[in-house]
């Protein structure tokens, strides 16, 4: 890694779309990337893989529920880089069924349990609260946060299932409309995304497109994007409404 490089933090980085952004951040757009994850194991599987086809990666561990392993990892990046370019939030979980499957838990509204729904808003709302509450400290003026919301989140596509998922989406796009206005005196841009319906081990077999494909909107939010955009919600580059 040089001094000139820009370094990215991305959560959830060990596979899906969150090891896809952390890949094209470093092979298209000459990224320095963290890849975290929660399982040391698996995220240095995931860093190793990156590197043997000669990405400017590393893995570090990141549970982003745990006050005390962000607490770790924002001093382990402090240490070691002083400042980062970009934070992607990218971690997430989906417990509510999808498309018959029968190890996820019940998805009808009127039946999924509040605790079911309290974990996905733990991981999926609260955790990004608190990983950019560690990490934008650390984001230099002109950087960004980005986060993964999706339109199952959107107040147009309200729907009887999932609602534990898609509350949760809607509250990160509250959260970055909030976060946007916290951070832009300091210069940083925070927007959220959908990738897109993806196969992912969350969007199934039956998604409409790959990883590679859905890992382009929020990988243009991170390096591409005009730097000024900040507060919006994107899908496939374009803003949609909230
Ligand atoms: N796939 C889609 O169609 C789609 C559509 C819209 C939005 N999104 C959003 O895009 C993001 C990535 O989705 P994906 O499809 O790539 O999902 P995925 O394949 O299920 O991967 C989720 C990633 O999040 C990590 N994760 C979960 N809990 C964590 C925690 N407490 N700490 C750290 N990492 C944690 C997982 O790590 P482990 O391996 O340790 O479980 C995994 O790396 C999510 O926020 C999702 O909601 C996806």
């Amino acid at each position: 890694m040089t001094d000139a490089k820009k370094i990215a933090v991305v959560t959830g980085a060990n596979r899906g779309l969150g090891l896809e952004i952390g890949r094209q951040l470093a092979r298209d757009h000459g990224f320095h990337v963290v890849l975290t994850g929660r399982d040391a194991a698996k995220v240095e599987a995931a860093a190793h893989a990156l590197r043997a086809d000669g990405l400017d990666v590393v893995g570090h561990v990141l549970d982003v529920t745990r006050d005390d392993s962000a607490d770790a990892c924002a001093a382990w990046v402090e240490k070691t880089y002083g400042a980062i370019d970009v934070l992607v939030n990218n971690a997430g979980i989906l417990l509510e069924r999808i498309y018959g499957d029968t190890e996820n838990i019940e998805t009808d509204a009127m039946d999924v349990g509040i605790d079911v729904v309290r974990q996905i808003l733990e991981t999926n709302l609260l955790a990004p609260l608190r990983v950019t509450q560690h990490l934008a400290p650390l984001v230099r003026r002109g950087g960004r946060v980005v986060n993964m919301a999706s339109q199952m989140g959107q107040f147009a596509l309200a729907g009887p299932n999932m609602v534990g998922y898609r509350i949760s989406k809607t509250a990160l796009n509250g959260l970055t409309a909030n976060l946007a206005v916290g951070l832009k005196g300091r210069g940083i841009a925070v927007n959220c995304c959908c990738p897109g319906w993806v196969r992912t081990d969350m969007g199934s077999k039956h998604a409409m497109i790959e990883v590679e494909e859905g890992a382009q909107t929020p990988v243009w939010l991170a390096a591409e994007a005009d730097a000024g955009l900040t507060g919006k919600f994107f899908h496939e580059k374009k803003d949609i409404p909230w």
